[in-house]
């Protein structure tokens, strides 16, 4: 039996949706099981709920299943406390034919004292599937604000890098 099944006809499937249709957000405590032998949070579950927050906000906007194609570099600004409250931000910035770059940011708010801060951004690129191994196509990004219409287009400059890496790497491997 199939575990999921595309629900949305395609013309609805298809039509351009806003940066804040697929807004989602992912919150959870920093748990002792995941921490480092220093008390941190470990980077893998940060890595793992970044993948999670932008899968949703994916999945979001093509309203079908989704698989991670890449994740840019990832950077930790700061250590996050266990007892710390996560918060994982996700947003699609753009959408090609099959592909879409969400924009992942992740907060850490220490609960007693109320400061928030910024601990790690990312791109991840993830393509719309059907699960019969055949992509589908994605309805286009409407971005509104200045920031989202700054984010897609910046959003089209890491395309070509990534294609170009993607491409350097096959000829590398090709030798
Ligand atoms: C990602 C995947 C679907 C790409 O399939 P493919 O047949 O190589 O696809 P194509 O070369 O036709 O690329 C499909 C789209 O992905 C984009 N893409 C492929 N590789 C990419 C990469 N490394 N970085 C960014 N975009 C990439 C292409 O630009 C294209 O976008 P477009 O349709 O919007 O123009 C396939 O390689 C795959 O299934 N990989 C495994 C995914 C996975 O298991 N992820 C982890 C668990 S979810």
């Amino acid at each position: 039996m199939e575990a999921w099944k595309l629900v949305t006809d395609e013309e609805e499937r298809l039509r351009g949706r806003r940066v804040s249709d697929s807004a989602s957000v992912i919150s959870e405590l920093a748990l002792p099981n995941d921490a480092n032998p220093l008390g941190y949070l470990i980077g893998g579950r940060v890595m793992h709920l970044v993948d999670i927050a932008g899968a949703i906000a994916a999945t979001r906007h093509a309203r079908s299943p989704v698989v991670t194609a890449s994740v840019d570099y990832m950077t930790f600004l700061h250590p996050i406390q266990i007892g710390q409250l996560v918060t994982v931000l996700s947003t699609v910035n753009r959408a090609w034919n099959t592909s879409m770059e969400v924009g992942v940011k992740v907060m850490c708010e220490d609960l007693m004292t109320g400061e928030v801060r910024h601990t790690t951004s990312a791109y991840l690129t993830f393509v719309a599937v059907d699960g019969k191994g055949g992509k589908l196509k994605v309805a286009p990004v409407l971005p509104e604000s200045e920031e989202e219409k700054r984010r897609f287009e910046h959003a089209g400059k890491r395309r070509m890098h990534r294609l170009e890496m993607k491409a350097r790497l096959a000829q590398e491997k090709a030798r």
